[in-house]
């Protein structure tokens, strides 16, 4: 097994305000790892994602990087940055060019490529997230949806061994929603590592192979994620739900017979099994 991208030893971050929004986290972030990060409205989710790419300093605990203790070192940041990329959760915070084109290149522009390299990573980027038409335009012009797209564009030119999306579909129609999952699914491989904040239960469901429920700061369930949604007081504590794979197949279990005690995984396969009454998850 491979090392951990980034790991966090007993992470307590408290903001200047006296806000403690994490309060004694301990994690590993595996390579190859799909994790989806969910948990109620100021749970503490975005606070993480600061702190895994050094934009925060923990009040106390470490983040491992690299098998060593970060200090906060200028060439140390500079050096995480480049391996860990994030988009955040208001992607106003990350468009300040004059262009949309400009906005995605900030990035790429920094990794050391030659003029066409950069040229072909932006240019690959803005087909992926279907943002080509929008590159002359000025980021404020943007509806919120697009700019969350061209923010997205700008992480994936950039090709991040460790990749932070901090809600990537929030203001996405469904038509971009499915489009940057499946993304996320292709651009997935056994280097890189994928976190992403959601409070979408269903997107959550089908597409991690790890969930984190995050709740006032402490991770109070983590795990597989047919195993994560089966513990129901953490799911409430969280202001929740079960994914409506979960439910439908609950409510059907016992029609289902004694072979098919296994959760699907998707919409596909729930309705696979209702045809071939076959164990599937
Ligand atoms: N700059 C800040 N100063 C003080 N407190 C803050 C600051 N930013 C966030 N907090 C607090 O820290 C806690 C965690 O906030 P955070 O934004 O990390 O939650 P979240 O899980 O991302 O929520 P959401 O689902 O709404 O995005 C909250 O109680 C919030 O009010
Ligand atoms: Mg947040």
């Amino acid at each position: 097994m491979m090392s951990p991208i980034l790991s966090l030893k007993n992470i307590t971050y408290q903001y200047p305000d006296g806000t403690i929004a994490l309060n004694d986290i301990s994690l590993s972030l595996d390579p190859g790892k799909k994790i989806a990060l969910i948990g109620n409205n100021g749970a503490g989710k975005s606070t993480l994602f600061l702190l895994l790419n050094g934009i925060l300093k923990p009040t106390s605990g470490n983040l491992i990087f690299n098998g060593e203790k970060l200090t906060y070192k200028r060439k140390e940041i500079k050096l995480l940055r480049k391996l860990v990329g994030i988009v955040f959760q208001n992607p106003e915070t990350q468009l300040f060019s004059s262009s949309i084109y400009e906005d995605i290149k900030f990035g790429p522009k920094n990794l050391g490529l030659s003029q066409l390299e950069l040229e072909k990573v932006v240019q690959d980027a803005m087909v992926l997230t279907e943002t080509e038409a929008l590159k002359d335009k000025p980021p404020h012009f943007l509806s919120i949806g697009q700019k969350k797209r061209v923010a997205i564009a700008g992480i994936i030119a950039m090709n991040p061994r460790l990749m932070i999306l901090d809600e990537p579909t929030a203001g996405l129609d469904p038509y971009y929603s499915k489009k940057i999952m499946s993304l996320l699914e292709d651009i997935h491989n056994k280097n890189r590592t994928i976190i992403l904040s959601t409070h979408n239960v269903d997107l959550a469901y089908e597409w991690a192979d790890e969930i984190i429920v995050l709740h006032d700061g402490k991770i109070i369930e983590q795990g597989a994620p047919c195993e994560v949604f089966q513990n129901e007081a953490a799911i409430k504590l969280s202001h929740l739900e079960k994914p409506w794979v979960i439910e439908v197949f609950e409510k059907l279990q016992d029609g289902l017979g004694p072979q098919n005690q296994q959760y699907p995984k998707s919409k596909q396969e729930l309705f696979k099994m209702l045809k071939t009454q076959k164990t599937l998850c």
